[in-house]
């Protein structure tokens, strides 16, 4: 993709018809590189008219990210985290784990409008649109070694369902492991991928992808039921102040994190839990699925379940998935 997609689109943002010899001239470029240059707008979930003797217009309006407001907000608040927006990169994630392996600082956050391989848990690429989803990732320094890790990723999952909360969207609640779901659709994923040393220190790259306003033809795409900002919110604020709250409860979730370990959200986490006390489905990667009972979330941040046999089990592997139990078994 040229960077000629990103300006045309900007210029297009506005939801009217711009004439495409206006802005090819603008652009100092030729119509036909213009129009080369948008033919891949439907793969970035855009749809886009092109009629003749009117120009372009896309379907809806792009609200592009403003970093430097959002930056400005970051720096009033004394967060440490330290914002940068791309136009496109395969996967922020791994972009910032490359970042991180030649000393990028704790709180670097790496956002981009457009990902073109964006990784999910399990092995799954994960589908964002232009201007319908918001993907991030934040990268956090830890002096203490791994094994005092365990439930951060449950930790940044409620503190992402805190911030959507703050943003007005209705039902927000965590899913384990680090879901955030609304009347169990997915709202919002997190891949935490961590490295160090046993003793420490160690690195966490926080990845997120929110759907804001996902269009049918991306949710069809997507091989679970999923919500959206946008339709969860009476009054959905704009894509850049979700990103705000978001990096805004993030930040302290992490700082809180470092000190007090999951233990400081525990409670609040159980609270948020879509199935607290529910029966449920837990699909392992490897074996067969089966049922039994949640019943607590463990310091390190492993689900207990009991089983219909009696036993209890603290599931801890990140490749477990949970599913409801149908209402008719
Ligand atoms: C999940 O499968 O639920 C986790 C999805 C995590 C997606 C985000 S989008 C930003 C960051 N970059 C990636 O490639 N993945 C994460």
């Amino acid at each position: 993709m040229s960077e000629l997609t990103f300006r045309a689109l900007r210029a297009l943002a506005d939801g009217r018809f711009h004439s495409g010899e206006e802005m090819a001239r603008s652009f100092g470029r030729s119509r036909a590189t213009l129009s080369e240059a948008l033919k891949i707008a439907p793969e970035l979930g855009i749809d886009l008219f092109s009629v003749r003797g009117k120009g372009y217009r896309l379907a809806e309006p792009i609200e592009f990210l403003d970093a430097a407001a959002i930056s400005q907000g970051l720096v009033a608040e004394r967060s440490r985290i330290r914002l940068e927006v791309l136009d496109q990169v395969d996967s922020t994630s791994t972009r910032l784990l490359e970042l991180a392996a030649v000393g990028a600082p704790s709180g670097t956050c790496l956002a981009a409008e457009w990902q073109s391989a964006g990784r999910g848990r399990r092995g799954r690429s994960w589908i964002a649109t232009v201007g319908g989803s918001l993907v991030f990732s934040l990268l956090w320094r830890f002096e203490r070694g791994a094994g005092h890790l365990g439930g951060l990723s449950l930790a940044a999952g409620a503190a992402v369902a805190r911030a959507l909360t703050e943003c007005g969207v209705e039902r927000a609640q965590v899913k384990w492991p680090n879901d955030v779901v609304a009347d169990l659709r997915k709202l919002a994923g997190i891949l935490v991928e961590t490295s160090g040393e046993i003793q420490g220190p160690t690195i966490a790259v926080v990845g997120v992808g929110i759907n804001y306003r996902l269009a049918d033809r991306a949710k069809d795409l997507i091989d679970q039921p999923v919500a959206d900002v946008v339709h969860c919110a009476p009054s959905p604020p704009s894509r850049s102040a979700v990103l705000a709250a978001v990096l805004r409860h993030l930040g302290r979730g992490l700082e809180d994190f470092d000190r007090r370990g999951f233990a400081g959200v525990r409670d609040e986490w159980r609270s948020m839990h879509a199935y607290q006390g529910r029966d449920v489905r837990v699909v392992p990667p490897r074996e067969a699925p089966f049922e039994a009972k949640v019943v607590d979330v463990a310091p390190d941040g492993a689900l207990v379940v009991a089983t219909s046999d009696g036993r209890t089990l603290a599931l801890a592997s990140a490749e477990i998935s949970l599913r409801g139990k149908p209402a008719s078994e």
